[in-house]
C-alpha cells in the first residue's frame, strides 16, 4: 500500500538548533497517526514542513507517492492536506462563516460574481452552518460573530471545522484541543474519528495520552530531533509510550 503522505529523512535545523535530525514518517490510507513528545521534540517542526509551513534543508517529501515541494501552506491545501497549527491561523476580525471560507470564497452566480467578484455571504453563511451542524460542533450558535468575540475553544473549533470541511486528502492537527474544555475536546475526537470513517487519513499531534491511546491507529514519539518509535495502542501501553518519549526506556 502507497503512503497518502510520506517524509524520508528530513533534517530541518534553526541555526544551531536541530529543530529535525532525519525523520520519516509514514501515514497511510485511513488511518489515524498521532505524534506524541516532549515539548521541543520536533513535532510542529515536522508537521510543517509536511504542510508547506518550512522547508526542510534535507530530506523528501511524497504526497501519494509523488515528490511534492510545497513552498507555502496554500500549495499543500490546494493538493488536499488541511492543517491546523499550534498557533492558530484564524482571522479575528472576521466572523465565522468568513473564516470558514478563508481563502476559497465564493461568489455570486451571474455577472454579479464572475465580473464584479461579488461575494456570496448569505450563500457561505447558510453553507457555513450546515457544515458546523454536520461536523457535529453545537458550540457555535451565531456563524455571523467575528471570531475575536468566541472562546478560545470555540476559535479551535471553527480552525478544526475548516480543516475538516476541506480537507480532502489529509487532515493534519497540531494539538488541538490543548484550549479546549472536556466536552468540546470530545467533539474534536469525534471529528477525527468521522474522517477517519469518510476515509481522510488524520495526523493528530497531541499531549492528551488516554485521547491518543483512544483513537490513534499508529503513533509516532519524536524525542530530540528524531523519532524514537512507531508504536500502536495495542503492542504498548500509556506507561511504555511515555518512557520512551523521555527516554526512560528504549521501544
Ligand atoms: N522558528 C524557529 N526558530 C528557532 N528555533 C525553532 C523555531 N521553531 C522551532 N524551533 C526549535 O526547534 C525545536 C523543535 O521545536 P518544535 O517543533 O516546535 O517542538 P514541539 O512542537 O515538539 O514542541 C525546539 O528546540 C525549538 O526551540
Ligand atoms: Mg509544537
Amino acid at each position: 500500500m502507497i503512503p497518502v503522505l510520506e517524509a524520508r529523512s528530513l533534517v530541518k535545523t534553526y541555526g544551531r538548533v536541530v529543530g529535525l535530525d532525519g525523520v520519516s514518517l509514514q501515514l497511510m490510507p485511513g488511518e489515524v497517526l498521532a505524534i506524541i513528545g516532549d515539548n521541543g521534540a520536533g513535532k510542529s517542526t515536522l508537521i510543517k514542513c509536511l504542510t508547506g509551513a518550512e522547508t526542510p534543508d534535507e530530506g523528501e517529501i511524497l504526497l501519494e507517492g509523488k515528490p511534492v515541494s510545497f513552498k507555502r501552506p496554500q500549495d499543500a491545501r490546494h493538493a488536499g492536506i488541511e492543517t491546523v497549527y499550534q498557533n492558530l491561523a484564524v482571522s479575528p476580525a472576521l466572523d465565522v462563516a468568513s473564516n470558514l471560507y478563508l481563502g476559497r470564497e465564493e461568489r455570486r452566480a451571474g455577472v454579479l460574481g464572475s465580473v464584479f467578484r461579488v461575494l456570496d455571504t448569505k450563500g457561505m453563511r447558510v453553507r457555513a452552518r450546515e457544515e458546523l451542524t454536520r461536523l457535529g460542533i453545537t458550540t457555535l450558535q451565531d456563524v455571523t460573530v467575528p471570531v475575536e468575540n468566541l472562546s478560545g475553544g470555540q476559535r479551535q473549533a471553527v480552525a478544526v471545522a475548516r480543516a475538516a470541511a476541506f480537507g480532502s486528502k489529509v487532515v493534519v492537527l497540531d494539538e488541538p484541543t490543548a484550549a479546549l474544555g472536556v466536552r468540546e475536546s470530545k467533539q474534536v475526537i469525534e471529528l477525527v474519528k468521522s474522517l477517519r470513517d469518510r476515509g481522510i487519513p488524520v495526523i493528530l499531534i497531541s499531549h492528551n495520552m488516554p485521547q491518543v491511546f483512544e483513537v490513534a491507529d499508529r503513533i509516532h514519539i519524536q524525542r530530540l530531533g528524531k523519532c524514537a518509535a512507531t508504536i500502536t495502542p495495542k503492542s504498548h501501553s500509556m506507561t511504555d509510550a511515555v518512557a520512551i518519549m523521555t527516554g526512560a526506556a528504549a521501544a
